[in-house]
């Protein structure tokens, strides 16, 4: 299907809503029925009738059938938050005795869920180094029924190899889980590559502003149907209309605005490069990339995500550094039109500081929708703040 199709075109029968250009937020929590026969339909098959918001809602309906075409999924299902879409792909995959291979280093609430939530129900889970594929053919057991992978991963971006993985699962019968908030499904398609279920933080690209939080799962019309009668309903974490409109309107600009991100990017990761008081930097597009072969092979763009490691002495250098940033902001997330950066001592336990540790010393920056020359003129006044300690 067409890129400019699916997101100018795709599921907006305009003919339903006065021609209007934007689509309605339909902000009910219920729909009437003119029958009981309409009624009893509904409460036999809800997944293919408007009954309740909890469940389905037309304008919710507009945005699933963009964001699965997109994955190039049958089907996909929206929630009010990537770790709810987390939540239920993987609650509906496991059962008590169950176990699950993951990389290790998931997504915080990915790893709170495996760490703190499913031992209580006996489901254990193995954490592999996810840049062999190997290594996870080695961590299966008889009782394995979920493989879950985010590629690239947090923080320093490392890849797992989604076709090899999909293709070791797929012999044994196990479910591949992917999250792609990296990457939108505009750069990476793990289904095209064989895995079962892909979700992303729609907080992030999707969302693009700021202000909307938000989670996308794509998969086989049998396994969203599945996990719409079961957890969806049943968590009531589903996306709201309005949520759900904002998500539709940020979709608008996506195309244009990775474009640009992803140019931004590699500008000012050649300037990191080439800075003396950089050691090194991760950025899985940039061929210094340790697995820049493969992030060639399964991904078409860079985004935004960069992680770099600062010469500095001291905690305290780091924060001066992050401190003296004018523009860019301190804060969590990102996808959002302005440039972000957290250090990874912000994360540590007062003393707990190694400066011969690099992870210790490194710094992952978002860039937003800032021209370049904005974005380095403020990390050089980052670095020259450092300089002027010593
Ligand atoms: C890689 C990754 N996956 C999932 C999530 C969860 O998404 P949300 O914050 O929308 O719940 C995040 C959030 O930061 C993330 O970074």
């Amino acid at each position: 299907m067409d890129l400019s199709y699916i997101l100018n075109e795709l599921a907006e029968e305009r003919d339903d809503y006065f021609r209007a250009i934007a689509p309605p937020i339909v902000q009910s929590s219920n729909f009437a029925f003119k029958t009981v026969d309409d009624l009893r339909k509904s409460f036999e098959d809800e997944y293919s009738t408007w009954l309740y918001s909890r469940g389905l809602n037309p304008t919710v309906e507009i945005l699933r059938k963009k964001l699965a075409a997109l994955d190039e999924a049958e089907d996909c299902l929206v929630f009010n938050s990537g770790a709810a879409a987390i939540f239920a792909a993987v609650l509906a995959n496991v059962k008590s005795g169950d176990h699950i291979v993951s990389v290790r280093n998931p997504y915080t609430w990915a790893q709170k869920m495996f760490d703190v939530i499913l031992p209580r129900f006996n489901v254990t889970v193995t954490y592999v180094d996810g840049k062999e594929a190997d290594n996870f053919t080695r961590a299966l057991q008889s009782n394995t029924t979920v493989i879950y992978l985010e590629t690239p991963n947090s923080w320093f971006f490392e890849l797992q190899d989604l076709s090899a993985i999909a293709a070791i699962a797929k012999e044994k019968n196990i479910v591949t889980i992917c999250d792609n908030s990296y990457c939108t499904p505009l750069y990476q398609k793990p289904i095209t590559l064989g895995i079962d279920l892909v979700l992303q933080s729609a907080t992030k690209y999707i969302s693009g502003h700021s202000d909307t939080v938000a989670g996308v799962l794509s998969g086989s019309r049998k396994m969203m149907e599945r996990i719409f009668n079961s957890e969806y309903l049943n968590i009531g974490s589903g996306i709201q209309p309005f949520n759900a409109w904002l998500l539709i309107r940020g979709l608008r600009t996506l195309p244009a605005r990775l474009e640009k991100i992803t140019k931004t990017s590699s500008e000012v990761v050649q300037f990191l490069k080439n800075h003396p008081r950089v050691e090194a930097v991760y950025y899985p597009m940039d061929p210094s990339f340790p697995q820049y072969a493969l992030a060639r092979k399964q991904m078409t763009g860079g985004c935004g995500l960069v992680t770099f490691i600062l010469k500095a002495e001291s905690c305290a250098a780091i924060e001066t550094f992050c401190n003296s940033l004018r523009h860019i902001l301190m804060a969590v997330s990102w996808g959002g039109y302005e440039s972000l950066i957290i250090p990874k001592c912000a994360g540590m336990k007062p003393g707990a500081f190694d400066k011969n540790d690099p992870a210790h010393r490194s710094l992952r920056m978002y860039i937003g929708l800032e021209e370049a020359a904005y974005l380095i003129s403020d990390l050089t006044t980052g670095f020259e703040a450092i300089a002027s300690l010593s």
